[in-house]
């Protein structure tokens, strides 16, 4: 199975599956990785893997319609099957959703749906939760909405803090996003709604 990465920053997500791939620890292949930031450190690190990547800035091309386009049809040129989002800061637009129907993944730091959209972890500890994780889900137009297909759960510590969250949480998410991929490249997913059935014990 082909897919494509989205990524706007780190690319830790980005490696974690580049490295099960390459080891065929999972039944897909990354064709291409798509940045909208220049400066995002996940377009070299996917160089060092020997993946190609292109850089579709949004600055460029004032209207999100042209930008999306553009990335979808660098996908279509790739035979990307399936789109991952591993850090990528936008949402997508239906007319970009619909290029791509229900093969679009997306992961995000917190158990869905508590605490959506940026800083997760922060609203994790300042809600006081005493467990959180992190949630690979379908995307759907809606910022985290999106039918849930995997969570893992970690639990809070006294002193926590962002950063010491946010790693546990990572160390998780670098588990469950090539799990997920390798769910739906072995056609063991499908989704019921808001429903997604994983057709073997998870
Ligand atoms: C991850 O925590 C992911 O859940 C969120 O953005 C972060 C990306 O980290 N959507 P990285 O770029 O994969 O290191």
């Amino acid at each position: 199975m082909k897919i494509g990465i989205l990524v706007s920053g780190r690319g830790s997500n980005m490696e974690a599956i580049i490295k099960a791939c390459q080891a065929k620890e999972i039944a897909a292949e990354v064709a291409l990785v798509i940045s909208d930031n220049p400066r995002a450190p996940a377009l070299e690190k996917a160089g060092f893997y020997g993946i190609q990547t292109a850089l579709v800035s949004k600055k460029k091309d004032p209207s999100k319609e042209t930008f999306e386009k553009e990335m979808a049809d660098l996908f279509d040129q790739k035979k990307v099957e399936w789109i991952v989002c591993a850090g990528f800061m936008r949402l997508l637009s239906p007319t970009f959703l619909s290029r791509f129907p229900n093969r679009i993944l997306n992961i995000h730091p917190s158990l869905l749906p508590a605490f959506p959209g940026l800083n997760a972890q922060k609203q994790a500890l300042d809600h006081g939760v005493r467990f959180s994780g992190t949630t690979v889900h379908f995307m759907d137009s809606g910022c985290d909405t999106g039918p849930i297909l995997l969570q893992a759960v970690v639990p809070v510590l006294q002193g926590d803090t962002v950063e010491t969250l946010s790693a546990r949480i990572l160390k998780e998410e670098h588990r469950l996003l090539p799990k997920s991929i390798d769910l739906i490249a072995r056609n063991k997913v499908k989704i019921n709604g808001r429903r997604v059935e994983i057709l073997e014990n998870p």
